[in-house]
């Protein structure tokens, strides 16, 4: 658990931020938070025991999304919660709003927004999990904005669970094979892509475990093509959530909280790595969460 500062009670706006993912991909909402609010403190938690989400059922992924946010809001005392998965928002959002009224909350959705005022040729890539793309709420959002642009959807299988496994040291091999071979089945399933008429020139990364093979997918698409993610955009929007709700950390950390704890379900070693590698924190910032938050 985080340190607070002697016997006196946390301030509430000292508290941290509580951030999860049914994996290490809401690292990446984790990294554009960290660069945009440099004062506040975050508490991770990785579900990795349960991933990938997007390929159980709504019902499974709203249940491990309520056990989460109680958890972190009993344990961690979190002043704000960042779901930084599409698919647990998908599920369990409108809920999660209900049951915690007080908590300041974000959650994520494909940017097909932005990628409208992107797009030239007016034709769209999203690239997410099964569940995002079946759940209602995408459809509404679909629906919002497909008169004006050519949505070319693709629900990546096996994707999300490849780049998990790529950061546990005995799988890595195979697993950035497998990574290789689903975003070039994937990225062919979708179409031509390029800036000539009817090509696809604006891909969105409906998925946050996606962002960490933004290179590897720009490599297969192209130079022209413009990859369109969240991080940023959620980060702000925290930031203006937290402000409003005048819960914004002015203080620089006092060197005794951690600024940052990384919790998992599953494997520590796989989040260490992970941790390591894509925000160069060090391993001793990782800790295994009790067994009671397993099964809900
Ligand atoms: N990273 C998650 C998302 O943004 C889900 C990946 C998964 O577990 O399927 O949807």
């Amino acid at each position: 658990m985080l340190k607070h500062i002697g016997a006196r009670p946390p301030m509430k706006a000292f508290g941290p931020i509580g951030i999860f993912d049914s994996g290490i991909g809401g690292l990446s909402v984790l990294k554009a938070l960290q660069k945009e609010l440099p004062l506040e403190r975050f508490v991770y938690l990785a579900d990795s025991a349960h991933a990938p989400y997007g390929e159980k059922s709504e019902h499974f992924v709203a249940q491990r999304t309520h056990a989460i946010a109680e958890h972190l809001c009993a344990h961690h005392h979190i002043k704000a919660l960042v779901v930084a998965c599409n698919t647990a928002t998908a599920a369990a959002i409108h809920e999660l709003r209900l049951k915690h009224p007080m908590l300041p909350l974000v959650g994520l959705e494909p940017a097909l927004k932005p990628a409208l005022a992107l797009t030239r040729t007016g034709h769209i890539g999203v690239m997410a999990t099964q569940g995002t793309v079946s759940s209602a709420k995408f459809a509404r959002l679909l629906s919002s904005v497909q008169s004006e642009a050519h949505f070319m959807t693709q629900a990546c299988n096996g994707l999300a669970m490849a780049i998990e496994q790529s950061t546990t040291p005995d799988q890595t091999h195979c697993a950035q094979a497998q990574i290789t071979h689903l975003l070039q089945t994937y990225t062919q399933a979708m179409g031509r892509f390029g800036s000539g008429p009817g090509e696809i020139d604006t891909l969105v990364m409906g998925c946050t475990h996606y962002v960490f093979v933004e290179n590897a997918l720009q490599a297969l698409v192209g130079p022209e093509v413009q990859l369109v993610s969240t991080g940023v955009p959620v980060a702000r929007q925290t930031q203006r959530l937290l402000m409003a709700a005048g819960l914004l950390n002015a203080e620089a950390s006092d060197g005794v909280s951690q600024p940052v704890c990384l919790l998992t379900t599953g494997d520590l070693q796989g989040l260490q790595a992970a941790a390591l590698r894509w925000l160069g924190l060090p391993g001793e910032v990782c800790q295994a969460v009790p067994a009671s938050l397993h099964d809900t």
